[in-house]
């Protein structure tokens, strides 16, 4: 293995180009034949040899126009072909084996079928390339497969010549009239189910959508085609982008590392994010269904016609599509409970990601495997740092800008600085300062500090930043930070500062700090800050129980409602931390009453604000945490919270209607609110019968589902029973399955580890299979608070030892599952030495994939 640390400053562009591509490709399960002609040109003034990329290939020959060529040399991961032309056809024979392919990346069968799977650097896997992001080309494909066992043959763009071969199978021809980096490129053969519908386009072009599933899975794609159009129309109205292929076509495959793949014209989806039935999927997993779909549709523009010059600048179409993709669900659902959805992935994993040694900016500095990459940083802190833009230019001009970005750079291969730049052209605000977002990483902490002075009625709030060093980094300087401002009395009015630096709702944090003058006041104010999560920040604003009630019943912004009683559940947990659980008193016990009784119809907002924090977030606003006293301190606080509310919750619940299903925003906040309310009831005595009876009456898996969790928490023989139950209904169907596995794998239970061994046991365990992993081990090391930081570190041992044995067979997957070990900085030394200690065991292990080794390497430096 030979470690390679590739630095963004080193971008070279490349010295030889591709035109195009044509490809013959044989499929077999062992040994595919692929021949691949493509057109080199010679890049500039310069006598270096052709350098193509390369893994896990059998050269079987090479040609060059027409003419076998010997002076070439393989090395690992690479092929040096010497004394070539300025302009050239260069055919190379090679043969691979998806078989025994368990990384998926590249050509692999998933169940029995051929997939592909190239972004990042998998298309050095089914054949020589130069495979970079930056070379261009027109691809054909010719796919040759047995026609009983592979009837349908698929690749990028169009179809355009099909036959029978002599020896019984068939073959089809696919041109892709765009030219596109090698990491769009895929191909599928199998035998499906096919759904079929079309779209006409703006501009009045008909548009063939093809779905394809595992035969006898029809019913469940209904919902993931209809959310197509639903991206495609809204893409034209939104950003006046069309389609441009005659046909569109999505694959959903069981094996996939990913969610889904954004392959021109050819989206290979994990079907976890297409089948979806409502008695066998949630209203979350409809929810992911339709994002994610449209994230993938959306990348057509943002990813695909515009594409990266290099892989440091993959937030440009990441960061950029997941802001398409989360507006458009705010557009189809409601845009408050999206937005506290996004902000909880932000302060559960990103800003966990940014306090340890994985910590990078959006745009990297250096990276070892790409496949390391595709993190919450890029992805989700990307879309917050675009939607920054979004809020400082409005809507209007940053649709300006998108138009200006994509006008000028259709059809290239580009970089965060022409983003900035196409956004910089249409407005006359310097955005020089805030392109700091994309080198700069870490988490900014906003302080806010007041002065009262009543003598004079004057109040003066200051807002300050500073951003902690992070292990990449060590100086940090002033960002600019879009703060939300709101700030009110203990009686609701609201203020402006008398200087006027708050317009539009907004103060511009553009320095260290800032002081906003109040005068005529009669009281302390309360500063409402970072509505709608303006800045992906943190906020310390020291406000007691009682403002934080104030807020949640005056502020006019829904996500700061929510956000002080999140602060609020934060304070009442620390009071139990620090044993001074007195102080959380019936003020507060009536406060949230009132919560509950004046908000009792607005489920939407009720279903969001008793949830209580999770443990993760916790962790983000805490230093060493002792993993047993917080969780232990939470647990006591939800048990407090169920018993001083019972009655009103039990009220709520019995108001709360259960209708015949429907995925509709309106029944989906109802039930949502409903399995909360139950999760602290069944905190209580008696809420044996409402479980069973939920589960027993459930017409949707969103109901089934709350009432197994809201059984999981005692973890009593009700859920047993019911886990029994589940398990003999479920058995066929791999993505239910699924859930029951990460359920067990989340029950906390004194032996949870032998538990997950019986697990693993299981005749549907595969190691193989990627869904499967993540939701016993994964679910285990990222969701089972007490069962990974058992204080004995069993449970880090039991997630190492799986990790040794999964990163020879799947090191994308391994390297995902290690992250909370590697994310030790955060919590008491007495976890911090157990952890590192497991992770001295896999660096001791000397035969670490790139992948692991980079963050195992990276979290013990
Ligand atoms: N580009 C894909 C997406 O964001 C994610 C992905 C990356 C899938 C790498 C597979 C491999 O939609
Ligand atoms: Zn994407």
């Amino acid at each position: 293995m030979s470690i390679q640390v590739k630095k963004r400053v080193d971008y070279r562009a490349p010295v030889f180009t591709i035109t195009d591509v044509n490809m013959d490709v044989r499929l077999h399960p062992t040994q595919t034949r692929v021949s691949s002609t493509i057109e080199v040109k010679r890049n500039g003034e310069h006598d270096l040899p052709l350098t193509l990329d390369g893994d896990h290939l059998t050269l079987v020959s090479l040609t060059i126009n027409d003419t076998p060529h010997t002076d070439y040399q393989e090395t690992p991961g690479q092929l040096v072909v010497n004394q070539v032309p300025d302009t050239f056809s260069l055919t190379i024979v090679t043969h691979i084996d998806p078989q025994h392919n368990q990384a998926l990346e590249g050509l692999y069968l998933s169940g029995g079928t051929y997939c592909t799977q190239c972004e990042a650097e998998g298309f050095r896997r089914i054949t020589y390339y130069l495979d970079r992001p930056d070379v261009l080309a027109r691809f054909q494909v010719t796919l040759h497969g047995d026609k009983d066992t592979y009837p349908t043959l698929l690749a990028n763009g169009n179809p355009i010549a099909r036959g029978n071969n002599d020896d019984g199978t068939h073959w089809v021809t696919w041109q892709d009239p765009h030219p596109k980096p090698a990491y769009l490129f895929a191909l599928v053969a199998g035998d499906f189910d096919l759904l079929e519908d079309t779209f006409t386009t703006m501009s009045g072009k008909q548009v063939k959508l093809e779905l394809y599933v595992d035969k006898g899975k029809q019913d469940k794609g209904h919902f993931a085609l209809a959310a197509l159009k639903r991206a495609m129309l809204w893409d034209e109205q939104t950003f006046g982008l069309e389609y441009d292929l005659d046909i569109y076509m999505i694959v959903a495959v069981d094996f996939f590392n990913m969610g889904a793949m954004e392959n021109k014209g050819l989206n290979i989806f994990n079907s976890k994010f297409v089948l979806a039935s409502q008695d066998s999927a949630t209203d979350e997993d409809f929810f992911n269904v339709e994002a994610v779909i449209a994230h993938e549709y959306f990348h057509n523009w943002t990813g695909n016609r515009v594409t990266c010059r290099d892989w440091f600048q993959l937030s440009l179409k990441e960061g950029l599509t997941v802001f398409r993709d989360q507006q458009f669900s705010a557009d189809m659902t409601s845009p408050l409970s999206n937005r506290i959805k996004h902000v909880r992935v932000m302060r559960e994993h990103q800003f966990a990601e940014d306090a340890s040694a994985m910590s990078h900016p959006i745009r990297p500095e250096e990276v070892i495997e790409m496949n390391n990459f595709y993190t919450v940083t890029v992805y989700d802190k990307g879309a917050e740092v675009i939607r920054m833009f979004h809020t400082i230019l409005g809507e209007q001009t940053f649709r300006a800008g998108m138009d200006e970005y994509i006008k000028r750079h259709d059809g290239q291969a580009v970089t965060c600085d022409d983003f900035i730049a196409a956004m910089q052209s249409v407005t006359d605000i310097d955005l020089s300062h805030f392109a700091l977002w994309y080198s700069q990483s870490g988490t900014p902490v906003i302080e806010v500090t007041t002065q009262y002075d009543a003598d004079k009625g004057l109040m003066d709030i200051t807002l300050s930043q500073h951003t902690p060093k992070t292990a990449d980094q060590n100086d940090k300087v002033s960002l600019y930070i879009p703060v939300a401002f709101d700030c009110i009395d203990s009686q609701g009015q609201h203020y402006q500062d008398d200087d006027g630096q708050i317009s539009n709702g907004m103060l511009m944090l553009d320095t260290a700090a800032k002081t906003l003058h109040f005068s005529n006041v009669s009281e302390p104010l309360i500063p409402v800050i970072l509505g709608n999560f303006s800045a992906p920040v943190k906020v310390d604003n020291e406000l007691n129980a009682s403002q934080l009630l104030a807020v949640f019943k005056y502020a006019h912004d829904n996500f700061n409602r929510w956000d002080a009683l999140q602060s609020l559940y934060s304070w009442c947990i620390v009071q139990y931390e620090k044993n001074t659980e007195n102080n959380v008193d019936n003020q507060i016990w009536q406060g949230l009453e009132q919560v509950i009784t004046t908000e009792a119809d607005n489920h939407e907002l009720l279903g969001e604000c008793l949830v209580i924090p999770s443990f993760e977030t916790l962790c983000q606003t805490r230093k060493l945490v002792d993993v047993g006293a917080l969780n232990r301190a939470r647990e006591a606080f939800c048990k407090a919270f169920a018993d001083n509310l019972q009655q009103p919750l039990q009220t709520l619940f019995d108001k709360l209607p259960v209708n015949p299903y429907q995925y509709s925003q309106q029944a989906v906040n109802a039930r949502r609110c409903r399995n909360v309310v139950l999760g602290h009831l069944a905190r209580t005595a008696d809420a044996q019968g409402l479980i069973e009876q939920q589960f027993a009456n459930a017409d949707n898996m969103t109901d089934s589902l709350g009432a197994l969790k809201a059984a999981q928490i005692s973890a009593g023989p009700l859920f047993d029973k019911l886990m029994t139950q589940f398990e003999e209904r479920w058995n066929q169907d791999p993505l239910v399955l699924d859930k029951w596995f990460g359920l067990h794998a989340t029950t906390e239970r004194d032996d949870i580890l032998s538990q997950l061994t019986l697990l693993q046991q299981h005749p549907r365990f595969a190691m193989g299979n990627p869904n499967r992993v993540r939701a016993v081990v994964g679910s285990f090391a990222f969701f089972n608070t007490a069962g990974f930081h058992r204080t004995d570190g069993s449970g880090y041992q039991f997630v190492t030892d799986y990790l040794l044995e999964l990163d020879a067979v799947n090191p994308q997957v391994a390297a995902r599952i290690v992250t909370p070990l590697t994310q030790w900085q955060n919590y008491a030394p007495q976890y911090q030495n157990l952890m590192k200690t497991q992770l001295q065991r896999l660096m001791n292990h000397g035969k670490l994939s790139g992948d692991l080794y980079e963050k195992v390497s990276k979290s013990l430096a």
